[in-house]
């Protein structure tokens, strides 16, 4: 077996490395069933948790807003089958902007807080980056993933056969299942009938689901199947691992040129209580996040909520910030921070 990158010097190793890494795993662990398989399909297969290791000032008025709106997600193309709290679908003109702004094609983008990976997802199939690579913590959600990209059509499959009623739902929530399919099919399920999508612990299922339609309001199965089918058809493109953002950021010394960083982390900066709520996995130290962009001159977005805490942070780093009014789901408008190190969408 190959030593992993984390195990290396954290501070020498390149992206390069880092795929080279990849398919030494990859041909060491398959026998690989088809010889025209792309490493990064190959590293979707063979997540690594070693590759990771373990696990301003408030001044409303100094930050502008952006002249671009954030859209109903009515209006763009919705890839991800997950329907994520917090998903940034919303965000998508601002993405747009940024990557066909850049002077090339980036050859990878890293999503290092993935969920229900919008971003990624938009980024690959409208042509705006060669590849991406989405890390996620959240054990439920990596198995939805790694099934999506390895058993694309089973999961169709699954999805056409299953009726959403309550007391299949219920079977789900009380199954261990017993194999990676089985795994990613129940997070899909769950996510598309617990209460706002959540899947942290303490969730539940939705009662009257939309518009009183019942837990299966938001099953839509000819939906998820086109998502699916679109996302196995780009699956050399797409990989995912299972493991620590922050570490993967700060493991690898990126190659600026080539690999640029959407960067969509839980909201709880100063203690907030809203991203507990929402994630599994919540405890993120804020601070390390800004450094690690920093220290390797980043090509980056980030996003955030408007807090004391980010905004110093944005301050000392001297990075650039301008918030966007989105409607949350009880129709109420709140800023959301859109971080960038230059100036990219000030008025
Ligand atoms: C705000 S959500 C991302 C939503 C995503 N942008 C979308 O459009 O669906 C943040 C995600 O980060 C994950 N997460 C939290 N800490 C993490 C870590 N250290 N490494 C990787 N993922 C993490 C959470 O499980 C959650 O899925």
């Amino acid at each position: 077996m190959p030593c992993a990158p984390a195990e290396a010097a954290r501070s020498t190793l390149t992206d390069s490395d880092l795929w080279h890494y990849l398919a030494r795993v990859s041909r060491s662990v398959i026998a690989s069933p088809s010889p025209n398989r792309s490493v990064l399909e190959l590293a979707s297969q063979h997540a690594q948790p070693e590759l990771f290791g373990s696990q301003g000032l408030n001044h409303p008025d100094r930050i502008a807003t952006s002249p671009i709106k954030a859209v109903n997600v009515a209006c763009v193309p919705q890839y991800s089958p997950l329907r994520y709290p917090g998903g940034k679908t919303w965000l998508i003109p601002h993405i747009r902007h940024w990557l066909q702004g850049l002077p090339s094609t980036p050859r990878l983008l890293v999503e290092p807080f993935a969920g229900g990976a919008s971003v990624s997802l938009t980024a690959v199939m409208e042509g705006l980056v060669e590849r991406c690579l989405m890390v996620e913590l959240d054990r439920h959600v990596a198995a939805f993933w790694h099934a999506a990209l390895q058993h694309g059509p089973e999961l169709c499959d699954k999805v056409t056969r299953f009726d959403a009623c309550r007391a299949n739902v219920q079977r789900l929530v009380d199954q261990v299942p017993n194999s990676l399919i089985e795994a990613g099919f129940r997070t899909l399920v769950l996510n598309r009938t617990k209460r706002g999508g959540i899947l942290a612990p303490g969730a539940s299922l939705a009662r009257s689901g939309e518009n009183g339609k019942g837990i299966s309001s938001r099953w839509y199965p000819d939906t998820l199947n086109r998502r699916l089918t679109a996302i196995h058809n780009h699956c050399s493109r797409l990989a995912f691992m299972e493991g620590d953002g922050l570490a993967l950021l700060e493991s690898i010394s990126w190659q600026k040129s080539d690999s640029v960083f959407f960067i969509d982390p839980p909201y709880t900066a100063g203690g907030k209580r809203a991203g507990k709520r929402l994630y599994a996995h919540n405890d993120l130290n804020h601070a390390r996040l800004f450094e690690a962009l920093d220290e390797r001159d980043a090509c980056f977005l980030m996003t955030y909520d408007r807090s004391p805490e980010i905004e110093q942070l944005i301050e000392r780093h001297q990075f650039h910030a301008v918030q966007v009014l989105m409607k949350n789901t009880h129709h109420a408008r709140i800023p959301e921070l859109v971080i960038t190190p230059q100036p990219l969408f000030e008025p």
